[in-house]
């Protein structure tokens, strides 16, 4: 049988260009490239509700938004199911049963809760269900028997659950669950995209982001005040491309074919680079160039956003028909999963047959 890909995100922001190398470009090419027989893309609402329980108002205007940058990235709801992870009920039901099979010890352990717990100042007051909410990413992976889990380093401790989780929901009850492999990004810069500030990541809350729905004008004002070399103050200086922001963006986004058509100058990043270590290239003009190849990659997302904002109601019922077909592949896992651990009473015509037996004779 052909292999299954499953991932999610939670939806707490629209998606920015760090969400776009690190996972969303690569998920449009791994729905494109066909190798898959089935692709499940979905948004993270319960997982999202576990830290944000105040706040349901947030989750729910971002599961619109997120649902356009993913059709408008180019996320195809006839080669991927795109559904919302509440609507899917099984998943509590098997998230509730793996839960037996896992001590509050081992969640402990996982080193991405440790960090959200600090960040998020949960220490003396952990929501139970945020602790386990990595039990509950375990049900979202199995319940769909995802063979591959394309994801960031971060989701590492979560995938290594899943699968002991599934080794022991298999050897306890017997084989049904399928131990799932995760893909990382192909290399650094997809696995973090730095702020235009220059900080290690692009995020939300550091207010350092470039989204896929913002216009041309806010992507210039963006590209224009970006972090570059601090001491590259006049345009001979010698400058440094390490950990200069607009250098970083142009290693995920550039291609040859871009100075050709932008800055004949140079043949290929790596002559662009030359010059600016030598000195005697400013930065205003590494970030026109930047802001051109942003745009240009952004203009046909911005353009079918825009289409696609024209008729809301119908990107409900994309996600609701996803929705539906990924309820279909939950049904059927949880009904192995019920006939596996023998909570099927109703369904087992052998276990009536054999009690009626039983008191008869007694
Ligand atoms: N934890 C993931 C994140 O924070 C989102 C997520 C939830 C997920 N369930 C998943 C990712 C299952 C992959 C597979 O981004």
């Amino acid at each position: 049988m052909g292999k299954t890909i499953l991932t999610g995100d939670r939806p707490t922001g629209k998606l920015h260009l760090g969400h776009y190398v690190g996972s969303l470009r690569r998920r449009v090419e791994l729905q494109n490239a066909g190798e898959f027989e089935k692709m499940f893309v979905f948004m993270a609402d319960v997982q999202a509700l576990t830290d944000n329980a105040d706040n349901p108002e947030k989750i729910r205007k971002n599961i619109i938004e997120v649902a356009l940058d993913y059709l408008s990235a180019g996320l195809d709801p006839e080669k991927c199911i795109i559904f919302i992870q509440s609507q899917i009920p099984e998943l509590a039901e098997l998230t509730t049963y793996l839960m037996n099979l896992v001590t509050v010890s081992r969640v402990e352990r996982n080193p991405t809760v440790k960090t959200e717990i600090k960040m998020r100042n949960f220490e003396a007051n952990i929501p139970l269900g945020f602790f386990c909410y990595p039990v509950s990413q375990a049900a979202d992976i199995t319940l769909f028997k995802a063979d591959i889990v394309p994801a960031g380093e971060d989701q590492k401790p979560m995938l290594e659950i899943t699968r002991e989780l599934v080794r022991r929901f298999n050897s306890t009850y017997g084989e049904v669950l399928v131990e799932p492999d995760i893909m990382l990004p192909e290399n650094a810069t997809a696995r973090r995209l730095p702020g235009t500030d220059g900080k290690e990541k692009m995020s939300k809350s550091l207010g350092n982001c470039i989204y896929l729905s913002d216009d041309a004008d806010t992507v210039w004002q963006k590209v224009r005040s970006m972090f570059t070399d601090p001491n590259h103050l006049n345009v001979s200086d010698p400058g440094t491309v390490e950990g200069n922001a607009v250098f970083t963006y142009l290693d995920a986004f550039s291609c040859d074919d871009d100075f050709a058509k932008y800055l004949p100058d140079y043949k290929n990043l790596d002559e662009m680079k030359d010059h600016y270590r030598r000195g005697g290239l400013g930065d205003m003009k590494c970030k026109k160039l930047l802001n051109s190849i942003l745009n240009e990659m952004l203009d046909p997302i911005r353009k079918r956003r825009h289409e696609l904002e024209q008729d809301i109601p119908e990107i409900y019922n994309i996600l609701r028909r996803g929705t539906e077909k990924a309820r279909e592949t939950a049904a059927q896992t949880m009904d192995e999963v019920r006939n596996a651990m023998k909570i099927n009473y109703f369904d087992d015509a052998e276990l009536i047959r054999q009690q009626s037996e039983y008191f008869k004779n007694k």
